[in-house]
């Protein structure tokens, strides 16, 4: 596996294989295992990987740098002031260069089609770190944890209850390949892209998961995974305030928590917006895995850097 998938860039979950993405979790198991033992694998002294932002963070950017170091690599931050990727300087000529320096990008941008432009120009694999589009990253650790708290993907759902973002569509993406029921709760006006919902029933035929949107929701009811993100994503500064009127009741609290099935956990990407998408008490309660999850990114990635760099 980790022969095929070296040189290839990471936009979206489904540029693997399901194969390709469970042998990824595989390995970010062993290597969480070896690291809470003590031992960190130092296979890629003398490489280095570009972390290109154009949006803030504060787990994408930590992660990679940290899962980078304890490979033995080295990690560099470019914010946005500085690189202006788009702004002062065309994507491809920032992945023309950065190339020349690095053995791997991971970016983190507003619309989908720069990464798919830094992607077609670097001479290295580039990494989603998110885009108005997707969240890969995030969601191969979401997998992680998932399967580590549950043992399986097949037979349990996940709800996700927030906006038809790149969180959700990236959860669709992933649920279908793994064979994980997805359902995308978000009121009415603000569901995921057809397309993407399309594209993920495609894939769910091969793994037998059921792939759904709604505004309902008693859709709730039983799920195995509850999963917040915030309203107003990152550059949707502008209608925050217009989306917390559409989202009330949309906030995950004790009483949704209750309706899922007993032994449900709680998902959120984070960061979190306290008493809007959910409630502080249910983010530290019995059934949250949020923490672990926010770990599961460090472990994931590492197997992701391990693979392609
Ligand atoms: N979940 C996530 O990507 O967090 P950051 O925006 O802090 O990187
Ligand atoms: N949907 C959120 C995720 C943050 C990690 C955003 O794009 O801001």
């Amino acid at each position: 596996m980790a022969r095929e998938l070296r040189g290839r860039s990471f936009l979206t979950l489904a540029d693997f294989a399901a194969e390709e993405i469970t042998a990824l979790l595989d390995l970010a198991d062993e290597l969480k295992r070896e690291r809470a033992a003590g031992k960190l694998r130092d296979t890629h002294a003398g490489k280095t990987l570009a972390l290109l932002f154009q949006k803030p963070s504060l787990r994408t950017r930590a992660s990679f740098d940290v899962a980078m170091h304890e490979l033995g690599g080295h990690a560099f931050y470019l914010g946005p002031e500085e690189v202006g990727v788009g702004k002062r300087e065309a994507p491809r000529d920032v992945a023309t260069v950065l190339s020349r320096y690095v053995h791997g990008i991971m970016a983190r941008v507003f619309g989908h089609e720069i990464v798919e432009e830094l992607a077609e120009y670097a001479d290295c694999p580039v990494i989603n770190g998110l885009s108005d589009l997707y969240h890969p990253c995030q969601v191969l650790a979401d997998l992680q944890t998932i399967r580590e708290r549950l043992g399986k993907f097949e037979g349990f759902t996940l709800v996700y209850v927030s906006d038809g973002n790149n969180v959700a569509n990236s959860l669709l993406v992933g649920g279908a390949l793994v064979g994980l029921n997805v359902t995308i709760l978000t009121p009415a006006g603000y569901e995921p892209p057809a397309e993407v919902v399309a594209q993920a029933q495609g894939l769910a035929a091969a793994s037998g998961a059921a792939i759904a949107t709604t505004n309902d929701l008693s859709a709730v009811n039983g799920a195995d995974v509850l999963y917040a993100d915030v309203w107003a994503s990152m550059g949707q500064e502008a209608v925050a305030t217009e989306k917390k009127k559409a989202f009330e009741g949309y906030t995950i609290n004790e009483e949704l928590m209750a309706a899922a099935a007993p032994h449900a956990i709680l998902l959120h990407c984070l960061p979190a917006h306290h008493g809007e998408e959910i409630t502080e008490e249910v983010a530290r309660g019995p059934q949250s895995a949020i923490w672990d999850e926010a770990e599961n990114r460090l472990h994931a990635q590492k197997a992701l850097l391990a693979t392609l760099l």
